[in-house]
């Protein structure tokens, strides 16, 4: 797979997958929340800084579900970019605009709107992908939170581009995944945790046969006691729950799993973290995710990795991302990596 450094851009229109499906409010960008913004300058600005002749970044935004809501346009992320970037950003609204802007000189950098206002997109049309990316001599994938969707902006602009390359936030992404993946320090030991256990399943049963423990928490860790479902010994789940007024509701892991997580957390070497272990937003069901964070930030020997939208909530509130030595800005891609699954997104660039 090739990085934008072994591309040479003088002179060239280059289309950038970006991920910025940041949360919205009220058409407003939260100061807090523009991480996967700040991440993608780096790859813009070196684009730009090779002397690209125009730059297109692609994105999408929510699930609008293939037409145009305003709650989800790029306006704020577009108004976000100018900011950090310091030059104009313009908005492009159609594809003919698209085409207009490759001519003019006087413009280097533009964002196109919410990708997922056309149909085509998540059904990975060929002739949409044709077209959006004529006239593009280069096309970069710098989303790799959203490489696991067959979606046309992943899988199939980059048939189209003449040359194609892995941005710098995504090879990171995946330079940092891999030494979990592939034979991690031992002992090793994945914290699992947040709800949606069909996309766990598969995380905790590929990682339980290298690591040393997978330990398993929140509504994941409920479901699976509830479905009896007979993983390997070293998949621990929670043997009690809290707080003790609401126990039979098993909104937090209790005392005794709390000590048995933390004694391994403990002695690891490579620690992956993924989910809250409780409902941490309610002071009194936060004490569970409160001690694993804070025991994995205690553990100043091992490599750490966390990832996902609530974990990063989590960690906010109970550590800091300094604390680990990789953050993802994944969630649903990060699952799929570590679960042993190929990435659409990531096929199409090789
Ligand atoms: C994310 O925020 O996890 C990615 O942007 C993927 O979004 P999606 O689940 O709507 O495809």
């Amino acid at each position: 797979m090739k990085t934008i450094d072994d591309i040479d851009f003088i002179a060239k229109n280059v289309l950038i997958r970006c991920d910025y499906n940041v949360p919205i409010e009220d058409k407003i960008l939260t100061d807090e929340e523009d991480d996967k913004i700040e991440f993608s300058l780096e790859t813009i600005r070196l684009i730009l800084e090779k002397q690209a002749k125009f730059v297109l970044l692609v994105s999408h935004l929510g699930r609008p579900g293939g037409k145009f809501n305003e709650n989800f346009s790029m306006e704020p992320v577009r108004k976000r970019l100018e900011e950090y970037l310091g030059l104009d950003v313009k908005l492009m609204k159609s594809l003919v605009e698209i085409k207009a802007v490759q001519e003019d000189p006087t413009i280097e950098l533009a964002l196109l709107e919410n990708i997922r206002f056309w149909k085509e997109e998540e059904v990975s049309d060929e002739n949409f992908a044709k077209k959006i990316t004529e006239g593009f001599d280069v096309y970069v994938n710098n989303a790799f939170s959203v490489s696991h969707r067959d979606h046309a902006s992943l899988t199939k602009f980059p048939k189209f581009c003449p040359e194609k390359c892995a941005g710098k936030l995504l090879a990171k992404e995946i330079e940092n995944l891999n030494i979990v993946k592939d034979n991690p320090q031992k002992p090793a030991i994945a914290v699992i945790g947040g709800s949606k256990i069909e996309t766990k399943l598969p995380v905790i049963e590929n990682l339980a046969k290298d690591y040393d423990f997978v330990l398993v928490g929140g509504r994941t860790a409920n479901e699976a006691l509830d479905q009896k479902i007979d993983f390997s010994e070293n998949v621990l789940l929670p043997v009690d729950f809290s707080p003790k007024e609401r126990i039979k509701d098993r909104l937090d892991i209790g005392e005794k799993t709390r000590k048995m997580f933390i004694d391994k957390i403990k002695q690891a070497q490579t620690i992956v973290w993924n989910g809250p272990l409780g409902m941490f937003e309610e002071e009194e069901c936060a004490l569970g995710t409160k001690e694993i964070a804070e025991a994995i930030k205690s553990n100043s020997g091992a490599f750490k990795l966390a990832g996902g939208g609530e974990t990063i909530t989590a960690l906010n509130y109970f550590a800091d991302i300094k604390d680990f030595n990789y953050v993802s800005m994944s969630g649903g891609a990060m699952l799929d990596f570590l679960a042993g699954k190929e990435l659409p997104g990531i096929q199409a660039l090789q």
